[in-house]
């Protein structure tokens, strides 16, 4: 290969010193923790892989536009810069500011969903699903059955079957169906892109049907580096026309902006519908603000739209996604099953075939991130049955297809040298890992327990 090598289009201008504690250290610390990565002090953690939201790098360019921050209560000139930027990329024309993701789902839910309601999508998010649920509400899992199969190698494991939605909506009627979302990419499904021409078919269905598409966008400009790089004639395309492509086929979206634009706090809700934005409106002056700050300060709001105009440049995406793809490759390497190929934002290790002696209903995934925590000072976050919860009508614990050890990468944070030390955590617990045993849940809260659950060693 005679292709120059890729490099980050970035250099660092300030560093944040790292605590690195004693493997003696971490176990009294997890103990104390009670064995949940969550009750941890981010200070005792080395490598914090726990999540990819928030935790970003600012740009000097997102600095500076924090300090010109507006913060007027009502037409803050930071507002209606953010308002500007997401009409020009993503082409709404109405935006309500919330504080982040999962405020910006309460908001619009609050105006759409009713109870008995059906919400068909790909994979839902747990906060998605959780305000689904809250109202009574069932959200339908119409993804590819591919899509829980980790070995298998395909681009686009995050599209919706087609045939799965249509049934669902001749099951169910379109009264009951408010609208269909769907989340880009998809995060519980891997971190897995859809693709466009899944993007178009299932807004052909709901135009058919009259039902809204509305996206999960919290990751969309990994979504659309996928797009570009993975799929036929889209080559060509810069990332912002893709951008404006896929939500061209939207009626709706929510955005948790602390990933994809690269902020610590924040998100949005744009629309292309005068009644629905002002339905929303009321929601929003109730539970986020009024409607030009929504919980946001006007320095965030600032930063947002410089993070998102940088957040879908290209040669920062496929940085980011290059390094997602290292650490992928240096897990495999060792014979570690991780669900393939490479998320857009993290890595998924399959704590199933790692430790088979482990129940699942002794959570592995759990037992996983614990003792990468312990090897390595390395914190993920189970995606697995802790986080399943139980159903909400019989009670019974859920248990999802696949059990992961999520290992998130914030976005220009860490280097590959860092990656090298969670592959080298994750062989030190692969050589003994006939030795680990389970857990068992001591506490655990009604509705999305892995927050606050407690647990001891079996
Ligand atoms: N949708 C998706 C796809 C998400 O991944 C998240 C958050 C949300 C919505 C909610 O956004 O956190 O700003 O309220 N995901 C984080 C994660 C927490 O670690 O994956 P939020």
């Amino acid at each position: 290969m005679n292709q120059q090598p890729y490099a980050e289009p970035w250099r660092v201008k300030m560093v944040e010193p790292l605590k690195i504690l004693s493997k003696a250290e971490r176990e009294t610390k997890i103990k104390a923790a009670e064995y949940n990565l969550f009750n941890l002090a981010a200070e005792d953690v080395y490598i914090d892989l726990l999540t990819d939201s928030g935790t970003g790098a600012m740009s000097d360019r997102q600095w500076s536009a924090l300090m010109q921050g507006d913060e007027s209560y009502a037409g803050s000139r930071s507002f209606i810069e953010m308002k500007k930027t997401i009409q020009e990329l993503l082409g709404f024309e109405y935006v309500l500011p919330t504080h982040q993701g999962r405020a910006a789902e309460n908001v619009l839910f609050s105006a759409l969903i009713k109870p008995q309601d059906i919400i068909p999508g790909n994979a839902h998010f747990d906060t998605t699903k959780g305000h689904i649920e809250f109202r009574q509400a069932t959200a339908v899992d119409c993804t590819v059955d591919e899509a829980t199969d980790m070995n298998l190698e395909l681009p686009f494991k995050g599209n919706v079957d087609l045939t799965k939605l249509e049934a669902c909506i001749a099951k169910y009627g379109v009264e009951k169906i408010p609208f269909v979302i769907l989340t880009i990419t998809c995060n519980t499904g891997g971190g897995q892109p859809v693709s466009m021409a899944n993007i178009k078919a299932v807004s052909a269905i709901c135009k058919e049907h009259k039902i809204p598409m509305i996206f999960d966008a919290a990751r969309f400009a990994e979504n659309a580096y996928f797009i570009k790089t993975r799929e036929q004639g889209y080559q060509q395309h810069s990332i912002k026309e893709i951008v404006r492509e896929m939500f061209s086929y939207a009626d709706g979206m929510t955005m948790s902006a602390k990933k994809d634009a690269i902020i610590n706090i924040g998100g949005f809700i744009a629309l292309r519908d005068r009644e629905l934005y002002r339905a929303c409106s009321t929601f929003n002056i109730m539970f986020e603000g009024y409607l030009t700050y929504g919980g946001m300060s006007g320095r965030d709001m600032a930063a947002l739209a410089a993070g998102l105009r940088e957040g879908t440049e290209f040669e920062y995406l496929q940085a980011r996604i290059a390094q997602v793809k290292y650490l992928g490759d240096e897990i495999s390497k060792l014979g570690i099953q991780i669900v393939k190929p490479a998320g857009g934002h993290a890595i998924y290790v399959d704590a199933l075939s790692f430790f088979p002696q482990i129940e699942q209903k002794q959570y592995p995934a759990q037992v996983l991130g614990v003792a990468l925590y312990v090897e390595a000072g390395v914190r993920g976050v189970e995606i697995g049955t802790v986080m399943a919860d139980r159903d909400p009508k019989t009670r019974e614990e859920r248990l999802p297809k696949m059990e992961l050890l999520r290992l998130a990468i914030p976005r220009r944070v860490y280097t590959n040298n860092h990656m090298d030390v969670v592959a080298w955590g994750l062989k030190q617990i692969w050589e003994k890992r006939e030795s680990y045993k389970g857990l068992k849940i001591k506490y655990e809260a009604p509705i999305m327990r892995h927050f606050t659950a407690t647990f001891e060693q079996l």
